[in-house]
């Protein structure tokens, strides 16, 4: 990635996530250009439509039906009004930390002691109807079951946590989830906005054995344009045709249905996931020597496709214990990061993509280790262990 100043970047903020593909992919650039001559939008079907929502489905597997939109933020409300819909209950259970969209409903912040608002202007009562709990705990989710399992519509989960730290679920959590809303008759949706087709071409889904009843789709499905999905099985979705609304002017336009049809013919035809995986093995490897060798202590866990990076050292299973990390030492730290060269974001998170080989993988520990000797220098840091 090139600044208006001409200084380059290897990037793995990736757009936050959907360039997957990296930037410009000539594919999908190219059919968007040529569809896009043909118009736009016209207020009814058109085959593209058919054949991006074909092509999710044979990616996934397990839904039978697949509604389109333009946001994450926008589907995860819809996945919601379904499972209202469907089990006639209004409560939903979340887990701290997640992100589920910027709307007044799902939008939390901690204030220490509870979860609330996160906004200036957010009605607070919008989210009386949400039970938020740790994740990783099954505990509470029994509990939260136990004293309100009638009223309760769904779960709704990252399945790995990537909106804080990259927290993959422990052996069996998922399944516990799966277990515990079938029995209470509510229903498991799984917002994969970011896990969707970077964790594996079938998403979390496939890539962790778990099928939920609805699940979100957006970010990597269209290789950096606007668009995202509901998926589901025909039971809970048939519903969208029958008395539950989702709408939209913009749904299923020719621009975002060709990236996604052209994006999902890449993953499907040339599959990525063996090369991401590589390459960001090698890089949380190399990441982690080079602060081994510069004598500070940094926390790197999740995947190689999505990973997080942190000073300070600590068992990360949930929002909590992500906490005793030093992150807001990592967000100073990201701004050198970010002046020598290696596009980052301060929260954290590391993306990679289909387009890093391995000039980018020696340019960014390059980067990385000048950005490291850099703070270390510069900073009279707690967390330095063995200046050099
Ligand atoms: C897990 C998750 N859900 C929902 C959203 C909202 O998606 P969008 O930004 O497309 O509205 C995001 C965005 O980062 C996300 O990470």
């Amino acid at each position: 990635m090139w600044d208006i100043d001409g200084m380059d970047y290897v990037d793995h903020l990736l757009g936050q996530g959907p360039n997957i593909l990296g930037h410009a992919h000539e594919a999908v650039v190219t059919a968007v250009a040529a569809a896009c001559k043909q118009g736009t939008l016209f207020g009814g079907q058109h085959p593209l439509e058919v054949e991006a929502s074909e092509l999710l489905l044979d990616a996934l597997q397990w839904p039978d039906r697949i509604r389109l939109g333009l946001t994450g933020t926008e589907m995860v409300q819809a996945a919601l009004r379904l499972a209202r819909a469907h089990t006639n209950r209004r409560l939903v259970v979340r887990f701290e930390g997640q992100y589920h969209g910027w709307l007044d409903n799902v939008l939390t912040s901690s204030t220490g002691s509870a979860w609330g608002i996160a906004s200036a202007g957010q009605v607070a009562s919008h989210l009386d109807d949400f039970l938020t709990v740790p994740f990783n705990d099954t505990e509470a989710i029994d509990e939260c079951f136990s004293r309100h399992g009638d009223e309760i519509a769904c779960i709704i989960t990252e399945p790995v946590m990537l909106n804080s730290g990259a927290i993959v679920p422990r052996p069996g959590f998922l399944e516990h989830l799966r277990r515990t809303v079938d029995k209470f008759g509510a229903l498991l949706i799984f917002d994969e906005v970011i896990t969707g087709f970077r964790l594996a071409r079938g998403g979390a889904a496939e890539h962790l054995g778990v099928e939920p009843d609805l699940a979100v789709y957006g970010k990597a499905m269209a290789g950096g344009f606007p668009a995202a999905a509901l998926a589901g099985t025909s039971m809970v979705m048939d519903r969208l045709a029958l008395d539950t609304n989702h709408s939209g002017t913009f749904n299923g336009n020719v621009m975002s249905t060709s990236a996604v049809v052209a994006t999902m013919t890449v993953l499907n035809t040339d599959p990525p996931y063996r090369a991401i995986a590589e390459h960001g093995t090698a890089l949380m490897q190399g990441i982690q020597s080079i602060a081994d060798e510069v004598g500070l202590q940094m926390n790197i866990h999740g995947l190689p496709s999505a990973f997080h990076l942190s000073f300070g050292s600590a068992q990360v299973h949930d929002w909590r214990s992500l906490q005793r990390l030093d992150l807001a030492q990592y967000a100073d730290f990201s701004h050198v990061a970010v002046s020598n060269g290696l596009w980052i974001t301060g929260r954290g998170v590391w993306y990679t993509s289909a387009a890093h080989g391995p000039n980018e993988l020696a340019a960014a520990l390059e980067r990385f280790r000048k950005s490291l000797l850099m703070w270390a220098d510069t900073r009279n840091s707690p967390n330095v262990l063995s200046g050099q």
